[in-house]
């Protein structure tokens, strides 16, 4: 099959992952119940069509964070994604800083801070959660500031994990020891290319950012071990004086799902946040980003940069959102999916995808340039 969409990247990313890894990266917690809301309503986003408007010429560029950008989209962050290709993470901001867009590595990444920036020519920005140890925090955000990173992606929106069952069922969560590692280790088997150029050449897999706390310890199920105990439920708005203090970039704040919480961040100093629910990974019932941007995109209006993702799988997701009032948004399976199916190769296919299918939604709307986006593009249902 020739890939020639997001979702085609999916059906490859499932041909290729080993099966535990292809759950984790697909899947949702609890029901799925907001997975599907946010796919679902996004589609249910009509455009307007318009017709005899010269769309000879069409303007993608914008400027964030004083960045100028190719087009308004970022690769969000993704934890473990540099299991999906060898050296994962590398390859996505390589095809990122080709495609002119932003490059966000979590905190648990499979590649670390250093590796990534030393591969890419371009800043990159960086994902932090709030970590009880404040002193390793420390240590990170200084880290990012030593390796240039042009925006910190700070996110609220994981105090406690929500349950995955998929997790469970595929033997990446609660499959310890021996046995955990057997199942793992045979579904690798099972995907031939990915044990030969992940497995044995994608080596080590250390669990970059975090390594050093994990010490000895490196599988996965002490990885997860780590997160649970060591993200900090105890946090607060008034916690960001310490992000502020130590981190004076741009700070972006994600997993807004509010208007309150919206202007909270605005209030606290942030210069940008994300409409997100962690893409239905964290509360399943809450709504779907879609529903939830143009409220919270109205009570900031100018304060800050309202930033959107979850459920973006073409280029016209992306300009239904800009519709509903974002100003930029972040893939987060999408470029997942992209990557797994065809390493960096498959994440610059999918960003060209994205921008020629924003280029056919924006023509067809009579819109030439992606500032003149707004609700006046969306006809009602
Ligand atoms: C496999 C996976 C891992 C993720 N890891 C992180 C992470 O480490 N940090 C974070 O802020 N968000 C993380 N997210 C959430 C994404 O940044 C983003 O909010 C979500 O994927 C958007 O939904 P979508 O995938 O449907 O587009 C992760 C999402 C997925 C699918």
């Amino acid at each position: 099959m020739t890939p020639v969409s997001v979702l085609d990247y999916r059906r490859l990313a499932k041909e290729r992952l080993p099966h535990f890894l292809f759950e984790y990266l697909d899947g949702g917690s609890y029901d799925q119940v907001t997975l599907g809301r946010n796919i679902a309503d996004l589609q249910d986003v009509a455009l307007r069509q318009r017709v005899m408007r010269d769309v000879s010429k069409i303007d993608l560029s914008c400027t964030l964070f004083g960045q100028s950008l190719a087009m308004p989209v970022a690769l969000g962050p993704v934890g473990l994604a540099g299991l999906s290709a060898r050296r994962g993470e590398v390859q996505a901001a390589r095809a990122a800083q080709k495609a002119g867009v932003p490059f966000c590595l979590s905190t648990v990444s499979a590649c670390a801070l250093d590796e990534v920036t030393r591969g890419v020519k371009q800043p990159i920005w960086f994902q932090l959660y709030m970590i009880r140890d404040r002193g390793f925090m420390k240590t990170l955000l200084d880290e990012a500031k030593a390796r240039g990173c042009s925006a910190l992606v700070f996110t609220v929106d994981m105090p406690v994990p929500g349950t995955r069952y998929r997790d469970y069922h595929s033997g990446l969560a609660g499959a310890s020891g021996v046995m955990g590692g057997l199942r793992r280790f045979w579904q690798g088997a099972c995907r031939p290319y990915w044990a030969w150029d992940v497995g044995l050449l994608g080596r080590p897999h250390s669990l970059g950012n975090v390594a050093p706390v994990l010490g000895k310890n490196t599988g996965l199920e002490d990885f997860f071990a780590w997160m649970r105990g060591n993200f900090d439920p105890s946090v607060t708005w008034r916690d960001l004086e310490f992000i502020r203090k130590t981190w004076d970039g741009p700070l972006i704040i994600k997993g807004i799902l509010d208007p309150e919480d919206a202007l909270a961040a605005a209030a606290v100093g942030a210069d940008g946040i994300v409409v997100s629910n962690h893409g239905g990974r964290q509360l399943d019932g809450v709504m779907s980003t879609a529903r939830a941007l143009p409220p919270i995109a109205e009570a900031v209006g100018d304060k800050l940069s309202v930033l959107v993702d979850g459920g973006v799988r073409s280029g016209l997701d992306v300009v239904r959102l800009l519709a509903l009032g974002a100003k930029g948004v972040l893939l987060g399976r999408a470029w997942g999916y992209a990557l797994a199916g065809g390493g960096e190769v498959g994440v610059t296919h999918v960003l060209k995808l994205i921008e020629a299918e924003m280029r056919v939604a924006m023509a067809l709307t009579g819109t030439t340039s992606v500032h003149k986006i707004d609700k006046s593009i969306l006809a009602p249902l």
